[in-house]
């Protein structure tokens, strides 16, 4: 059988998604009955982090290991991938030791290259172009909490950064509506065209409160991601317009769930009123990592 990797969500088809929130939930309902499943047993995961985590790091590490298998943690100063030797080499030695490979680093073309080169399934932890393992957990979380995801519209308020592209991704295979709310100098990128001749239901609004209207989800993240943080005071007023607050979500869907994939940085892409409000499910979220990613783990080592 050949090795499936996971670098985008567009690697699984939307049966495969299907089944996987399927999977998840059952995984979730399982673990809290202490009655976690181990078909992991003996597996061995590697988690190469170039950037640092708290939640993607510790839902991958507690999850193999409540899976039955073990991680370990792979810093720059172990193996310095692509730099030591190339990332061919490191790819076909891991291979040899370990079951799959979690990496988190900068270049997506840094993974895809470790997932042409490794025999292990790769798994993407996040680069500067997508974050596919949230948008898993984010979508668990929406069908908890609104009972499905099919029809809803996610407006995505903010930076047009890997979170983004992320959930264009998703529209392409999912029966959703992702509106982007962004400035010019913040679209996306080309991933949105691709996406709407393909027929997924996206569009990029320059306006927030046009963006936010008959949104069933309000979703943001940083305006500035890890290895751009000195852009960040840029950002804030580069995209100020786009901050989740109060009056914002006044003109939104008062049902709506507010959504932030964390680390926030309060006060700049939302507030502490909304991401501690009524509507805020952001822990949910962060708690579906776990679950969400051992159904990931399952499907692709299992
Ligand atoms: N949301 C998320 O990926 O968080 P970490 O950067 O802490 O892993
Ligand atoms: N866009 C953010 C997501 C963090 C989970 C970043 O890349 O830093």
């Amino acid at each position: 059988m050949t090795k499936q990797d996971f670098l985008q969500i567009t690697d699984f088809n939307s049966a495969e998604l299907r089944e996987i929130f399927h999977l998840a939930k059952e995984i979730k309902r399982l673990t809290k009955e202490g009655r976690c499943p181990k078909p992991l047993e003996g597996l061995s995961l590697g988690c190469i982090f170039h950037k640092p985590s708290l939640r993607t790091r510790i839902s991958f590490e507690v999850g193999i290991s409540q899976l039955g298998g073990h991680s370990l943690y792979i810093t720059k100063n172990e193996i310095d991938l692509g730099v030591r030797e190339t990332i061919a080499d490191a790819a076909q030695v891991l291979s040899r030791y370990l079951d799959g490979i979690v990496i988190r680093t900068f270049s997506h073309k840094d993974v895809e290259e470790l997932a042409e080169y490794a025999s292990v399934p790769v798994i993407n932890a996040l680069t500067d172009f997508t974050h596919p393992c949230q948008v898993i957990s984010d979508l668990m979380t929406i069908e908890e909490h609104l009972g499905t995801y099919e029809g809803c519209t996610i407006t995505y308020l903010g930076d047009g950064n890997n979170m983004a592209r992320s959930w264009i991704n998703a529209a392409r295979r999912l029966p959703i509506k992702v509106r982007i709310g962004t400035v010019p100098d913040r679209h996306p990128g080309e991933l949105v065209d691709i996406a709407k001749t393909e027929g997924a239901d996206v569009e990029v609004i320059h306006d927030a409160a046009e963006a936010i209207a008959g949104a069933h989800v309000v979703y943001t993240d940083v305006f500035a991601s890890m290895g751009e943080k000195q852009e960040a005071e840029e950002r804030a007023n580069l995209l100020k317009a786009f901050q989740v607050n109060s009056a914002l979500m006044a003109q939104a869907n008062p049902k709506a769930i507010v959504m932030h994939c964390l680390p926030a940085e309060r006060g700049r892409e939302i507030t502490d009123e909304v991401i501690d409000g009524d509507q805020s499910v952001v822990f949910d979220q962060a708690e579906n990592r776990l679950h969400a990613q051992k159904a990931i783990l399952v499907t692709l080592l299992g």
